[in-house]
């Protein structure tokens, strides 16, 4: 009988694409078939649809030293006119790139053509400042159209780009600058966020002091908040005073596929953040192809938005690379959903007709628990196609996201990747897949996935295990910047020449993928990733910590949320009196040292923290305690009432 349920209800939750949506559609499913039959051959074919390459590439993968790929070797294409100058070549230099709208409410419509020049014009300037192909640049920006020129003018002299999230703290962008050795670092004044003015500029003087490198020569600055900031002759530039009055001529000249792109810094499982490293031609192939076929792009009519800041991965491949490689218009927002009224969104996508939209989870459950009374406040029919990337879309928020935002009908696409496969590898293909809200459902074509069990054989059928990417793929990161045994050890030590993910997964029996999280002490908080080491190394760092444990727990609106377990030391446990305040300053003080993503939902502070015989904390049964459900098992406790005296310091 309950079977018979639970198969009504997957029936009840399959939606066919509408008849009108597959007649237009960009994918079809000769795409799939296609790369069935040559995989590696389709992505040439993709590559040479849909980049332009100075120097046509002969061969397409190299495989032959994993897990070093390879792709479309001997070819060479410049990243920047592949984003811009064609598109003004070919005739589209009056369409509109961005329609950016600053938080306050001022806003710029961009063009095509004025975005080529103004992106020559920053090349230009970063010439003049002596940077070179291969040097690294910094940048810590506010979401302003800066942001995207100053990645573009990196990558269009063949610098490589190190773009860090805004809500870093100094500590944070300087140990990135000192890992990269950045030459160059990008910053504004300040920006706005919560209709208050955030500075940017001090952080960044604030972290050249705390740099233990000296290899910043200079900092380049935009006037955005018009806050004071201090200024060091020589060393500090006003963008206004450098770049606007550059030339616009520049002649771009075309690097290597392989050359770097980028690095971007993701948490891993150890305390220090890894600069995951991306090259050129396969990776702008893959978020191309990826942008153009799961969001169903017609360039001339669609408005896309995806509401990611540029600091993550999620903003250079689907605000930056993907978008502006095909020819799309956007809109770029500077500020947040809930300023300075709770419908600033969609007030947005009323205004500048959005179509398609594409944000996380935990945006649609914020905006679930406010009520539909909000979105629908505003004429949200523009839309016809919605994306979610960065967590698994519960069913509900999905169903709500399609209705409340979509109006019923339209679709629903989640996306599964990370900062490390650069692009989306597991999506439904709208007018093609049908759509089943829960799941991401199958591997995007040319993209070959797998999951197993911890001895690495594959499960069959309908079973859960450890998501794996059997197939080297275009997009995928090429290393981790200057450390390339952790890369090894990382992704594919454990499963030999597959890449291990680090997610859970479990197949259904449609052959759709659900998945289920990570498997690893990575946490992912609102969709953004953090390592439940950082965090600990960061509490430890505090002079009250002698000992602390960091766990991820369920939460309603951010998915996760970080649950901290500390031990004072024992002189300074005497002082402490007030233990609201002693945790509140633990808070703090993470957010001080990581950033305010960082910021623990609770602090506890404890006598004690469970650990195995062998000295391991058991951070599942914490996270029992921290979910308020009943702790697991603890026979492998050195002493097995030490829970029991734990959970009653937490109540
Ligand atoms: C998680 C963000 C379920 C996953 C693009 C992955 C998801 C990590 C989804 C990467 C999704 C991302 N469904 N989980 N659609 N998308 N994740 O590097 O755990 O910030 O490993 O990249 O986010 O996070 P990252």
């Amino acid at each position: 009988m309950t079977v018979q349920i639970d198969h009504a209800l997957e029936e009840i939750r399959r939606f066919r694409p509408s008849p009108e949506f597959a007649a237009n559609a960009v994918a079809d499913s000769a795409l799939y078939e296609a790369a069935q039959a040559d995989r590696v051959g389709f992505w040439a074919d993709q590559s040479r649809d849909l980049l332009h390459w100075d120097k046509p590439f002969t061969k397409t993968l190299d495989w032959t030293n994993p897990p070093f790929a390879k792709w479309f070797e001997d070819g060479d294409l410049n990243v920047a006119v592949n984003c811009l100058d064609r598109h003004v070549e070919a005739g589209n230099g009056d369409r509109v790139a961005l329609h950016w709208v600053g938080e306050p409410g001022d806003t710029r419509d961009i063009t095509y053509a004025e975005l080529t020049d103004e992106v020559k014009r920053a090349a230009n300037v970063l010439t003049d400042l002596g940077v070179g192909s291969g040097d690294r640049v910094a940048i810590y920006l506010p979401m302003i159209p800066e942001a995207v020129v100053s990645m573009l003018a990196v990558a269009r002299i063949g610098a490589i780009h190190s773009v860090v999230f805004g809500g870093f703290s100094a500590d944070s962008l300087a140990s990135r600058i000192d890992d990269a050795e950045a030459s160059l670092v990008i910053t504004a004044d300040g920006g706005y966020r919560k209709g208050k003015v955030f500075a940017l500029k001090p952080v960044v003087d604030d972290a050249l002091t705390k740099s233990v490198g000296d290899s910043v020569r200079n900092v380049l600055v935009v006037k955005r908040g018009e806050n004071e900031v201090e200024w060091t002759e020589g060393r500090d530039l006003w963008w206004h005073e450098t770049v606007a009055t550059a030339s616009s001529e520049h002649e771009a000249q075309a690097f290597e596929a392989e050359h770097p792109l980028f690095i971007l810094y993701t948490s891993g499982t150890t305390g220090k953040p890894k600069g995951i490293l991306h090259t050129s031609g396969g990776y702008l192939t893959q978020a191309a192809f990826t942008h153009k076929n799961v969001f169903d792009l017609h360039p001339e009519t669609d408005v896309y938005w995806c509401t990611a800041d540029v600091g993550w991965i999620t903003g250079h491949s689907y605000v930056v690379y993907g978008p502006l490689a095909n020819g799309a218009t956007q809109v770029l927002y500077e500020g947040t959903p809930d300023t300075p009224h709770p419908g600033r969104w969609w007030e947005i996508v009323e205004q500048y007709k959005v179509s398609i939209l594409y944000t996380a989870p935990t945006a649609i459950r914020s905006f679930m628990k406010l009520g539909r009374q909000i979105p629908h406040a505003f004429n949200l029919r523009s839309l016809r196609l919605l994306g979610s990337v960065g967590e698994p879309i519960n069913p509900e928020a999905w169903i709500w996201y399609r209705h409340v935002i979509g109006g019923g009908s339209i679709p629903v696409v989640d996306t599964w990747w990370q900062t490390e496969t650069g692009a989306i590898m597991i999506s439904a293909l709208p007018g093609v897949t049908d759509l089943k809200p829960g799941s991401a459902q199958v591997a995007v074509p040319g993209i070959s996935i797998d999951i197993l069990a911890d001895d690495g054989t594959p499960v069959e059928g309908e079973d859960g295990g450890l998501l794996v990417i059997t197939e080297p793929w275009p997009s995928m990161l090429r290393g981790i910047w200057g450390d390339p045994e952790r890369f090894k050890e990382t992704y594919w030590e454990k499963f030999g020449d597959k890449y291990f993910a680090g997610d859970g997964a479990r197949r259904d029996a449609d052959g759709d993928i659900w998945l289920l999280g990570r498997v690893d002490d990575v946490m992912n908080v609102s969709g953004h990733r953090l390592s439940t080491a950082e965090i600990e190394s960061s509490l430890v760092a505090h002079p009250w910590t002698a000992e602390a444990a960091v766990v991820g727990a369920a939460d309603e609106t951010t998915g996760q949320a970080v649950v901290a377990f500390v031990i004072l030391k024992a002189s300074q446990a005497a002082q402490v009196t007030d233990v609201a305040a002693a945790s509140e300053e633990l808070r703090k003080h993470v957010a001080g040292q990581i950033g305010a993503i960082a910021r623990p939902r609770q602090v506890f502070i404890v006598n004690e923290l469970p650990k195995t015989r062998s000295g391991k904390i058991m951070r599942r049964l914490l996270r029992d305690l921290a979910e308020g459900r009943e702790v697991g098992d603890t026979t492998t406790l050195a002493d097995t009432s030490i829970m029991q005296v734990i959970s009653d310091q937490v109540k």
